[in-house]
């Protein structure tokens, strides 16, 4: 029998309209709908794809482990990441084998800090894969802001949030233009590196860009208690005259 393909999709950044005519056709194609979730309820990749299932495919959730909290940084949480994927690729590999497409959809761009990458790393070379890229935060977020990102001879640093604070303020301090990423739990230490580098007043928090409960406010008014792991913070460029 001919073993079916895996559908890398990138599914933007939230909203059902922002997916690509090409991941869409796979999803709409595929006999198996995989989607990465940390809750019960299918999460935000789900939520993104929604309308456009149909009642006749298999959804196939895969369940993260906790990925925040203390767990997340207990020496074994690396070995516990592998086992996960290394079990769920194998739930995924008995559909491929039995003829079945599947579609395993990510949230943004699936090779831009995308989960999708270790499942590929997993599958590529046993299975056709199609891999679809998708439109990331670092696109949505500038515009949920109605500001340009960057322009001219700007160059852009993209951050993750997760650095040492060092790391951290040495890339900000050479950066023109910024996207920090990864925030939630992070967001302290990335408020305390932007003041002391005097750039609390141009630093802008992106929450859940282009999804249900967006939010935008100036870093400044950010309660560190309040934040979301879907947010970026955004050093934008000056506006252009
Ligand atoms: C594992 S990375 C995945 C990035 C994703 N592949 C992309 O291209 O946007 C997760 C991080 O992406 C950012 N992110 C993803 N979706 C977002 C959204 N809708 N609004 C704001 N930030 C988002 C957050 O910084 C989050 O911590």
């Amino acid at each position: 029998m001919t073993t079916g393909r895996l559908f890398g999709l990138g599914v933007g950044p939230g909203d059902p309209d922002l997916i690509t005519l090409k991941a869409l056709k796979l999803l709409k194609a595929a006999d198996v709908v995989a989607y990465p979730t940390g809750k019960a309820d299918g999460g935000n990749a789900r939520a993104a794809v929604a309308p456009h299932i149909n009642g006749k495919q298999e959804l196939l959730p895969l369940l993260y482990p906790t990925t925040a909290g203390p767990l997340a940084d207990a020496p074994s949480y690396p070995q516990l990441m592998r086992d996960f994927y290394e079990a769920t690729s194998q739930e995924i590999a008995d559909r491929l084998e039995a003829g079945k497409d599947v579609a395993l959809i990510c949230l943004g761009d699936p090779f831009f800090y995308g989960s999708y990458m270790y499942w590929h790393a997993r599958l590529a070379e046993r299975f056709e894969t199609v891999v679809v890229p998708g439109v990331s935060s670092v696109m949505a977020a500038p515009i949920a802001m109605d500001r340009p990102l960057c322009h001219r001879s700007d160059v852009v640093t993209v951050l993750p949030a997760t650095l040492p604070e060092d790391e951290l303020e040495a890339r900000l301090s050479a950066a023109d233009v910024a996207v920090i990423m990864k925030l939630g739990r992070t967001f302290p230490k990335v408020r305390r590196t932007l003041d002391r580098l005097g750039l609390l007043d141009r630093a802008v928090y992106v929450e859940r860009a282009s999804m249900d409960g967006e939010r935008i406010l100036p870093v400044r008014n950010v309660e560190p208690d309040e934040t979301d792991y879907f947010s970026v913070i955004i050093i934008p460029c000056d506006a252009p005259g």
